[in-house]
């Protein structure tokens, strides 16, 4: 069984558009993974985070690089079939897997630094069942909304 837990995602403050920061979490026994991203944008800065799981196949969808965004497509994609997501609303508009999104988890700014959370099994919201495998830990990254270069 998963408790809810809250991880720190450190050093999001200086990342650039579409760059992201991976953390690991504890998911009922195995390692689940994720990622912090950050969207700089004419409005404003977001942070958005989202589990390491492609919608199309349960791979993980930067295959190990970090790298999770294309700037020619300005979509989160996958590596292996080239599912390409909306990045704010982790919705698949292009691929094997259209109209299925990425899970999406609450990220806020702290400082220089985004706490993800992680919801409980269980829990509405909760993320999808059988992960990849591991204990919770915790990564640097981009986070939250607005911030400043
Ligand atoms: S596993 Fe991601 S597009 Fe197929």
């Amino acid at each position: 069984m998963r408790a809810a837990q809250r991880i720190v995602v450190e050093g999001v403050e200086g990342l650039q558009h579409g760059q992201a920061r991976t953390f690991v979490f504890e998911d009922g026994g195995y390692e689940g993974r994720g990622f912090v991203m950050m969207l700089r944008e004419p409005d404003g800065e977001t942070l958005v985070a989202y589990r390491n799981r492609c919608a199309h196949v349960s791979f993980d969808l930067d295959m190990g690089t970090g790298e999770f965004f294309s700037a020619k497509l300005g979509r989160i994609y996958c590596r292996t079939h080239g599912a390409a997501y909306e990045p704010h609303s982790g919705v698949c508009d292009r691929g094997p897997c259209v109209g299925k999104a990425l899970e999406k988890l609450e990220v806020e700014r702290q400082g220089r630094d985004a706490v993800v959370s992680i919801p409980a099994l269980g829990q509405a919201g909760a993320l999808g069942q059988a992960g990849a495998s591991g204990p919770a830990a915790e990564a640097g990254g981009p986070s939250g909304e607005a911030g400043g270069a």
